[in-house]
């Protein structure tokens, strides 16, 4: 039995954010943040939500999988920034692309969301309880953002990414001698190194107690302490899923890095003596969109061309939690 993705899809707002736009908001300047990140321009939401966008990229990935709405099993959103709590994204999209049949709900592991519900995902089509499922990156993180905070507001962007990923019985063998579909993954937590990036919700506040103090209520981030963590758990755990699978950085195509830094890309490339080439980036176009990232990237790629039957893949997810992930596939849709 082989996972596959079979569509992808994705949807940015229309507004472009550039770095001289920033400049004009805090003392920041366009070569800081592209020398710094890597970021030239973000997308940024004028009213699009996390479950219009999601909808929309969901839309996309059924049309490219030439599937019904009505044919989906399940729904995972990714996600650390729904415009509700109640009820979860994943429902919202379901009622909004008419996938009734759909068992839908949210999850949130930050950065490392989608790969994460693809790995949730993939566990459930192995015990045989879905077929399929709408795997889903969607982030308006423009509004959990400090507008004044300098050190926050140039990273992060707004937008959504979808996959659908189906069961198939039969293996599919590709010309280069893999086999199509979902080989290892590997994930991982650390919540004791959670605050370094952390954003808080609503304070405990009921007639009996008030909380006193409070986190603030947007994203706070110590950006070395991120960057440590992923510069060195990245390529860790891709080690260690290539070891699983028995094999090395050589049989890999590409690497789809959640698109955070390029320096923390360009690190992760180097400490795995791997040809930085492989690296497909994007995010001088539309910055840290979290649980977006991965998604999106993946639908440029295959819609572009860049990803060919027979590729082998690493996706790599980093960020809040801490959590952390890989998982190697071989494109065979
Ligand atoms: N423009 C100009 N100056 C700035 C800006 C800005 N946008 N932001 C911070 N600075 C200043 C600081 O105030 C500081 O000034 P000071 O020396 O006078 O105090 C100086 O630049 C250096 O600040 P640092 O925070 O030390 O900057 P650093 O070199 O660490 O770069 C960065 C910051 C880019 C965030 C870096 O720490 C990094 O790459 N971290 C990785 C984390 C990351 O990429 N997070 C993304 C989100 S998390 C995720 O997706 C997993």
């Amino acid at each position: 039995m082989a996972i596959k993705i079979t569509g992808t899809g994705s949807a940015l707002p229309e507004k472009i954010v550039t770095n001289f736009d920033m400049a004009e908001l805090v003392e920041t300047s366009d070569e800081w943040i592209r020398e710094r990140t890597g970021i030239a321009e973000r997308r940024i939401s004028t009213g699009d939500t996390v479950s219009s966008l999601a909808a929309k990229a969901c839309m996309e990935a059924l049309a490219m999988a030439k599937r019904d709405a009505a044919d989906v099993d399940l729904i995972l959103v990714a996600t650390c920034s729904p415009e509700l709590l109640l009820p979860c994204c994943a429902c919202q999209v379901q009622s909004a692309i008419g996938a009734h049949q759909a068992v839908a709900f949210d999850l949130n592991a930050a950065c490392s969301g989608f790969l994460f519900a693809l790995n949730t995902a993939y566990a459930y089509l192995q015990t045989g309880l879905y077929k399929n499922a709408l795997i889903v990156g969607s982030e308006v993180l423009s509004k959990l953002i400090d507008w004044t905070d300098r050190s926050t507001c140039v990273l992060f962007g707004d937008g959504a990414g979808a996959a659908f990923i189906e069961l198939s019985k039969t293996d599919e063998i590709c010309e280069n001698g893999r086999a199509a579909g979902l080989e290892e993954m590997v994930m991982g937590s650390d919540g004791a190194k959670g605050m370094v990036l952390a954003c808080a919700e609503r304070s405990v506040s009921n007639p009996y107690y008030k909380e006193t103090e409070q986190i603030k209520p947007y994203v706070c981030m110590d950006g070395q302490e991120v960057y440590k963590f992923a510069t060195r758990q990245v390529p860790a755990c891709i080690k260690e899923a290539l070891e699983k699978a028995n094999l090395t950085v050589d049989d890999v195509d590409l690497f789809v890095l959640h698109q955070a830094n390029v320096r923390i890309i360009e690190s992760v490339a180097k400490r795995l003596k791997a040809d930085l080439s492989k690296f497909p980036m994007n995010l001088d176009h539309i910055g840290n969109m979290s649980s977006a990232t991965i998604p999106v990237l993946l639908d440029e790629l295959n819609r572009n061309g860049k990803i060919k039957k027979g590729d082998r893949l690493v996706l790599s997810g980093f960020g809040a939690g801490l959590t952390y992930g890989a998982s190697i596939l071989v494109w065979g849709a």
